[in-house]
């Protein structure tokens, strides 16, 4: 934001008494003080305007990280279960599962400082210093493999660093290349006719129940939640062009997996019932790896997502899996297989 919004922002907070080319006065209110100003002031931008004076260092980070951000986010960002992710997954912003961190996707370091400083920890925003936000970044820096471990960041170096992504974020530029080059872009009636190809359920991001707690929008009355549930029985459960789809890429797993009528356990387990099983489980299947066992015992059931990380890269989830197969790299190869093994096994 800047001082301009944040001003106008608290103008209309706290009422306006003196004049301005903005708007008429309104005789409420009083001049904010610069104190109130400096409070709200707190934004950032990339080239280190609105930064405080202040440093810190990597050394000086790292025990106030464990102690106000390791408990969600990791002794070393990799994250406590799903909180966020704050170091690694440097060049998989192009693959089919990118992992978007300070250090693969961020562009601007301003941004760190900002965050940090503005809201973290969680449930503790801006309790932070200046010194302590500094040192905090510099160790996020650390983390992410940017810069040594002897760094102590200021606002003197700070616009020297350069973050990995930086070139990563430009301008929207649809107007001048390709896709819109020399064409009006089209806003009505612009394709005759329409055909879907794919339902949000299939790939389960709505939720067939809607009363589940994950619905988007519960349903206001007993009447209007009968006649949803209704119209999502009526719905097909799977969509044919993709499950045919899904079929072909099966053709990669045949050698080892059947599935449908009396499908037997083949050099993998027969994958009837799936869906909803704690991997490492099928009856009968004598050849489980000890990890695909223990990642059962642990918890890993199979659906929809946990199917995707796994089928895209085998090895990534399960380390020593005896699935001998490099993962599907294609997006819509995964939404597509998911897709046959459900209509298969439903
Ligand atoms: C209680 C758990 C918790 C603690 C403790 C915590 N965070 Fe967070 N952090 C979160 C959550 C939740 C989000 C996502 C917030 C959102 O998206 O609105 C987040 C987001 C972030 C992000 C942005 C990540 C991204 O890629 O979008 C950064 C950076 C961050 N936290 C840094 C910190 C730092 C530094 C500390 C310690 C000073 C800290 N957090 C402490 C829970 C926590
Ligand atoms: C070269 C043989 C081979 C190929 C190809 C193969 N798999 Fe597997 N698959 C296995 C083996 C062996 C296991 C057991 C792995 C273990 O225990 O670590 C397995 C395990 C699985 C599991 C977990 C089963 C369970 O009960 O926990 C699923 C799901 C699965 N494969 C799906 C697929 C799909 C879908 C494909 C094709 C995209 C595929 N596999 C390709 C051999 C293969």
């Amino acid at each position: 934001m800047s001082k301009f919004l944040n001003l106008a922002a608290l103008t209309f907070a706290v009422g306006l008494t003196g004049t301005t080319a903005m708007a008429e006065p309104t005789g409420l209110g009083r001049p904010a003080t610069p104190d109130e100003v400096a409070a709200w002031d707190i934004d950032v931008r990339p080239d280190g305007l609105g930064l405080p004076e202040g440093s810190g260092s990597v050394a000086d980070g790292e025990p106030i990280f464990a102690e106000r951000c390791a408990s969600c986010h990791g002794d070393f960002g990799e994250a406590v279960d799903r909180w966020p992710v704050l170091a690694g997954g440097i060049d998989t912003l192009t693959s089919a599962r990118p992992v978007k961190t300070i250090g693969s996707y961020w562009p601007y370091l301003s941004t760190v400082w900002d965050y940090v400083h503005r809201a973290m920890p969680f449930g503790d925003a801006q309790s932070l210093t200046a010194d302590e936000t500094y040192s905090i970044t510099a160790y996020l820096l650390y983390l992410n493999d940017l810069v040594d471990d002897d760094f102590e960041l200021s606002r003197e170096n700070f616009t020297e660093v350069a973050m990995p992504n930086a070139e990563g974020f430009y301008p929207d530029d649809r107007t001048e290349t390709a896709v819109w080059k020399n064409r009006a872009p089209c806003m009505t009636d612009c394709k005759p006719e329409v055909k879907i190809t794919a339902r949000a359920q299939v790939v389960d991001v709505t939720p067939d129940d809607p009363t589940s707690k994950h619905s988007m929008a519960a349903p206001a009355t007993d009447e209007a939640a009968k006649e949803e549930a209704t119209q999502v029985a009526a719905a097909p459960a799977v969509d044919p062009a993709l499950v045919k789809a899904g079929e072909k890429v099966f053709k990669k797993c045949k050698a080892c997996h059947a599935v449908g009528d009396k499908a037997k356990h083949k050099i993998g387990p027969h994958l009837n019932g799936i869906f909803g099983r704690a991997a490492g489980t099928a009856e009968g299947f004598k050849k489980y790896s000890k990890d695909m066992q223990k990642a059962g015992a642990d918890g890993l059931v199979w659906d929809e997502e946990t199917l995707a990380t796994f089928l895209a890269k085998p090895k990534s989830m399960i380390k020593r899996t005896k699935m001998a197969f490099a993962g599907l790299k294609k997006e819509d190869d995964l939404t597509a297989v998911i897709a046959y093994l459900k209509a298969m096994t439903e």
